[in-house]
C-alpha cells in the first residue's frame, strides 16, 4: 500500500503558487489543492492539509491571521512573506504567539523563499561549513527583475519618477528588494553572532530608453532598477554586508546577473553563480523543496538555519 500522498494548498494565486505548484504537482507522492485566491481564504486556510503555503504579501501583520488560522486547521506552513524568514528581531509579539499556537498544535512555521530562504542565508551557512571560523561576510547579487509582476514590481521600485521614489522610500510604501536584515539575523543566530546594528541605503537606476517587461512599460527617466546595501554591525565592525542590484533590463547598464559569496576566513572563500540565481524558478523550486522538510520538522516558528537543506525532490 502506497503512503497517502502530503497535502499541500496555495493561499494567494499569483506567481510563486503558479510555479511552486507545478513543480509539485509533477511530484509522485504530493497532492496540491488550490491555487486559491483571495475570496478562498477559508478553503485554502481551514483545509487541514499537511502543508499550506502563503504567497501573498511581504509584510508579516498582513500573513500573521492567515498563519494563525492554518496552523488552527492543523496545517504546517510555510510563507513567502519575506518578513517571517525572521520574525524575533521587528515582530517578536506575533512570532511568539504563533510559536506557542504551533507548538500547541504540532506543527511548524517557515517563511522561505530564494531571498530570503537561500541566497544570503541558507547557501552562506551552507558555505561556512568549510570555515574553522568566520570573521566577516559579504554577500553580492545582481539579479534581472523583469520577471516580477506589476504589484512585487511597484512595491519594490520600479517605475517610478525620481521624486516619487525617493517619497515612497522615505512613506515605505517603496521597499526595495526586502528581507536583508531577516537573512542576517538568521545568518547571525546560526553562528552565535549578535548584530548591534544594520544601515541601509537605496539608489535608484533610471531607465534611459522605453523599457517592456511582461508586466510593465517603464519610461525614460523612471526607475527601471536599484542597487540597495544592507550594512550589519558588531560593535564598530562591519560584519555582514549585502548588496543588491536589480535592474529589468540588467544588459543595458552592463550587469550580468550573478551572485557571490566571500567569506572572510582563514583560509578565505568566494563562492560564486554565474549566471546568477534566477528570482522566479529559484524561488519556486525553494518553496516546492520546502514541503517535506517543513512537513517533517519540530513544531514552532522555524528559520531555514533549523532545518536540513532544501533538496530537488
Ligand atoms: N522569500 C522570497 O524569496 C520570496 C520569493 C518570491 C515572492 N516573495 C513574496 O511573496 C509574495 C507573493 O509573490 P508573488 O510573486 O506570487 O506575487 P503576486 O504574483 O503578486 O501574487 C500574489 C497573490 O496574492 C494575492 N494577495 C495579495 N495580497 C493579499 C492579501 N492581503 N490577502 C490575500 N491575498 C492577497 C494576490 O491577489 P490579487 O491579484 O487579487 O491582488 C495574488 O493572487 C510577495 O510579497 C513577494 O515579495 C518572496
Amino acid at each position: 500500500v502506497s503512503p497517502a500522498p502530503l497535502r499541500v494548498a496555495f493561499y494567494g494565486a499569483g506567481q510563486v503558487a503558479a510555479n511552486a505548484s507545478e513543480i509539485l504537482r509533477d511530484r509522485t507522492g504530493i497532492e496540491v489543492v488550490g491555487a486559491f485566491g483571495r475570496g478562498e481564504r477559508a478553503a485554502a486556510l481551514g483545509s487541514g492539509v499537511d502543508v499550506v503555503v502563503i504567497a501573498t504579501t511581504s509584510f508579516l501583520r498582513d500573513v500573521a491571521d492567515d498563519i494563525e488560522t492554518a496552523i488552527q486547521a492543523g496545517s504546517n506552513v510555510i510563507t513567502t512573506a519575506e518578513e517571517a524568514a525572521f520574525p524575533w528581531a521587528e515582530h517578536a509579539a506575533i512570532a511568539a504567539r504563533i510559536d506557542l499556537v504551533a507548538r500547541d498544535r504540532n506543527v511548524s512555521v517557515l517563511g522561505t523563499g530564494l531571498n530570503p530562504g537561500f541566497a544570503f542565508d541558507a547557501l552562506v551557512l551552507t558555505v561556512t561549513g568549510i570555515c574553522a571560523t568566520v570573521r566577516a561576510l559579504r554577500v553580492e547579487r545582481v539579479v534581472d527583475l523583469s520577471g516580477f509582476g506589476t504589484a512585487v514590481s511597484r512595491r519594490i521600485g520600479i517605475g517610478f519618477a525620481a521624486g516619487e521614489f525617493a517619497e515612497g522610500c522615505r512613506s515605505g510604501r517603496i521597499t526595495g528588494h526586502m528581507g536583508f536584515p531577516q537573512s542576517m539575523r538568521i545568518v547571525a543566530s546560526a553562528l552565535g553572532v549578535s548584530i548591534d546594528r544594520i544601515d541601509r541605503t537605496i539608489e535608484p537606476i533610471f531607465a534611459r530608453e522605453t523599457i517592456e517587461t511582461a508586466s510593465m512599460r517603464i519610461e525614460p527617466g523612471a526607475t527601471a532598477g536599484f542597487r540597495q546595501r544592507y550594512v550589519a554591525h558588531v560593535g564598530d565592525s562591519v560584519w555582514f554586508e549585502a548588496s543588491f542590484i536589480g535592474h529589468v533590463a540588467p544588459l543595458l547598464e552592463g550587469l550580468e546577473t550573478r551572485d557571490e559569496i566571500a567569506i572572510d576566513a582563514t583560509p578565505p572563500v568566494t563562492v560564486v553563480t554565474s549566471p546568477g540565481m534566477n528570482s522566479q524558478s529559484g524561488s519556486a523550486a525553494v518553496i516546492a523543496n520546502s514541503v517535506r522538510r517543513i512537513a517533517a520538522a519540530p513544531a514552532g516558528w522555524l528559520t531555514v538555519a533549523d532545518l536540513p537543506p532544501a533538496i530537488a525532490r
